[in-house]
């Protein structure tokens, strides 16, 4: 890290992990006027095409590490499963790392994190530790720990013929949601808040990734302000700079439960790229330098539509129905630039735009029908 001089503002952001988060970290952010240093093992890494400077390493090389965090003013992550132990170490010697490696070392594990919460008062689902034995009633979901993310890593058990993972996990009680909400948390540095419109998310049953994201959530205004004080209560507990994605369930009674929270831009707020005054990722940056937090008003309602894989789909993508979905009025594509399409691999995601919720929900049926990611060789 190079020393700042006492009101001397950052210029180089480290970034570990150059996904598709990293990448719209960058191409959001950098009308700012910042550098940024990205860290990856994959050299066809989403966001080295927008790097200032590109390291390929693991995440868990420590001379890479070194090497990102010595040549970056202020270092940030875009995925959470990495080690906490090393970052520790360099935020007790001094290097501005956001969010904090503790608060990252609390959310990698479930258990502690929902420990934590909800002590501190935030409503979570019962849960205990898992301790090798069957469930004693049914309905229940078990969780691992650690490492889970898009659904693996959750079990849902419906009776005893249902064996529960054999890893160290949570079991909670299964909440029969009404729909799943989630809330955008912006935390900076003096520890003032700025959140983004409640959301809904809906998941495709075949895979359990969230496929569909409407904004605003169709809730009544006082589940709305129940869930954004859950999820404020949750960031402000881990003492979180950055932005935070609170992932929650409405519950058949109207009762909001924080199901989890994720330490990064969320994929529940890509549609504030388009739909608010600023989007999560310039937001995330202004949060972990020190600016002014933007204002999160939403523009129009959105629908933003994860573009995944077809099943069956594995080689160089090819994009259906491109050119015209790009012909419809606010409708915004956006591509990681991966690769290789493997099926339900997130390739993109489009943001539509419109008047009404109405009107966004029927151009995301039209989309849904002709954008389609699929591989080269079908179309040779
Ligand atoms: N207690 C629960 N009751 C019902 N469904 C749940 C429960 N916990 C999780 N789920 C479902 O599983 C999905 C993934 O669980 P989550 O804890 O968010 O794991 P991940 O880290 O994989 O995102 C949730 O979005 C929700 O659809
Ligand atoms: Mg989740």
């Amino acid at each position: 890290m190079k020393k700042l001089v006492s009101g001397e503002r950052p210029r180089t952001i480290g970034i570990l992990g150059g996904g598709q988060l990293g990448r719209m970290l960058i191409y959001c952010s950098c009308k700012l006027g910042f550098q940024y240093l990205v860290l990856d093992p994959d050299p066809s890494a989403p966001a080295r095409p927008l790097a200032n400077h590109f390291i390929q390493g693991s995440l868990y090389d420590s001379h890479a590490l070194q090497q990102l965090l010595k040549q970056s003013d202020i270092t940030t992550y875009e995925i959470e499963h990495i080690d906490t132990k090393p970052l520790l170490e360099a935020e007790q010697a001094g290097y501005l790392l956001y969010p904090s490696p503790r608060l990252l070392k609390v959310i990698q594990d479930k258990w502690v994190q929902k420990e934590i919460l909800s002590k501190a008062g935030v409503p979570v689902p019962r849960f205990s530790l898992f301790d090798g034995q069957n469930p004693s009633n049914y309905p229940m979901v078990q969780k691992s720990r650690r490492g889970g993310y898009d659904g693996r890593g959750v079990r849902v058990l419906r009776s005893p013929a249902d064996v529960p993972m054999d890893t160290p996990s949570i079991l909670e009680e299964f909440v029969p949601f009404q729909k799943e909400l989630a809330v955008i948390v912006a935390r900076d540095r003096a520890g003032n808040t700025a959140l983004y419109p409640v959301v809904e998310m809906v998941f495709n049953p075949d895979h359990n990734i969230c496929d569909t994201v409407l904004a605003p959530a169709r809730i009544p205004p006082q589940v709305a302000e129940e869930a954004c004080r859950v999820a404020r209560l949750a960031v402000e507990t881990l003492d979180g700079v950055g932005v935070f994605g609170v992932e929650l369930f409405l519950t058949a009674e109207g009762k909001v439960l924080l199901n989890e929270v994720a330490p990064r831009p969320h994929n529940s707020g890509h549609y504030t790229i388009e739909a608010c005054l600023t989007s999560q990722f310039e937001q995330h940056i202004r949060a972990i330098t020190g600016l002014p937090l933007g204002a999160t008003d939403l523009i129009q309602p959105a629908v933003m539509l994860n573009l995944l894989g077809e099943p069956g789909e594995t080689g160089v993508p090819f994009v259906e129905g491109f050119e015209e979905s790009l012909s419809i009025p606010g409708v915004s594509i956006h591509l990681y630039g991966k690769r290789e399409v493997r099926p339900f691999r997130k390739m993109g995601h489009v943001t539509i735009l419109g008047a009404t919720t109405e009107e966004v929900l029927r151009k995301a049926e039209t989309i849904r029908g002709i954008l389609k990611v699929r591989s080269v060789k079908e179309h040779l």
